[in-house]
């Protein structure tokens, strides 16, 4: 398998980097927060037989402010990116969490570019007054503090929390690839993000109006967006499988990357919708 290429794209009023890899149907991974297109490395084998599409939205990773402001606007930096890729027809849009918020509005928006939808670890619903509160918070602490008190307070509910996952080889290295990703991110990309996540809609009516067929996956031992939450969702979306993957948390695709990837694949064997 060939490394993934890494371009830097001109796209609406930033430049995003992006890593592409493979050929065939395109498939678009939107990374979680406060991360970047580096919680999607597992899934490289996916390229022997997709073309996957990885970008660090605005503001993270390698791609440029300005910070981002909305699910909306970060969901339209995905569909101007796919345009300037020339990805003509539509493409399977799969995100995790904060991802999986923008993926739900790439659906919304932009019906006709979303052949299938992937969404993991997420939720369909708002933020509750507490949760926005703690974003409120969080927000003026990496502010005094800086981003490694995000990288403490977040990677032990990122993962899964149980003995026997938390000895697990390669925990560690998880944790360390998560830690450097997150202090990597710029403060002021943070803080944005935070009150973009709090300011964000419930989209539990767009979804039940969606006509792509949707794969919903979820760590069984996800603290964040618990398995309750993609149970919810599969009530909503009219064609949606779900999968509770044993032994993952939050971050199913870099805990279970075999069960996922082939999940994934499983899952776009069937024919997609148009
Ligand atoms: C994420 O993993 O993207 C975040 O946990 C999303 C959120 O805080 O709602």
């Amino acid at each position: 398998m060939t490394a993934p290429a890494t371009h830097h794209v001109a796209v609406r009023d930033t430049r995003l980097a992006v890593h592409t890899a493979g050929s065939g149907l395109p498939l678009l991974l939107l990374h979680g927060f406060p991360l970047d297109h580096g919680m999607w490395t597992r899934q490289e084998p996916l390229a022997e037989q997709l073309r996957l599409i990885v970008p660090d939205q605005r503001g993270f990773g390698g791609s440029s402010g300005p910070v981002p402001e909305s699910m909306e606007q970060l969901a339209d930096d995905a569909v101007a990116l796919l345009d300037a890729l020339h990805v003509a027809g539509p493409a399977v849009v799969c995100g995790l969490s904060m991802g999986g918020y923008v993926a739900q509005h790439v659906a919304a928006r932009h019906p006709d570019r979303v052949a299938a939808l992937i969404l993991v670890d997420t939720r369909l619903e708002a933020d509750t007054p507490d949760v926005r509160a703690g974003r409120v918070d969080l927000a003026a602490k990496v502010g005094r503090l800086g981003q490694g008190l995000v990288a403490d307070a977040m990677i032990p509910r990122l993962l899964a929390p149980s003995p026997a996952t938390r000895s697990a080889t390669g925990r560690g290295d998880i944790e360390a690839e998560l830690r450097r990703m997150i202090v990597s991110q710029p403060v002021a990309t943070i803080q944005a993000a935070l009150a973009a996540l709090g300011a964000r809609p419930d989209m539990t009516e767009a979804m039940r109006k969606l006509r792509a067929p949707a794969l919903l996956v979820v760590g069984a031992e996800d603290l964040i967006t618990p398995p309750a939450c993609m149970e919810q969702a599969q009530q909503v979306i009219p064609e949606s499988r779900l999968l509770v993957v044993p032994g993952a948390g939050h971050m199913t695709p870099l805990e279970s990357p075999d069960v996922f990837n082939a999940a994934v694949l499983e899952f776009l064997r069937r024919p997609v919708t148009p």
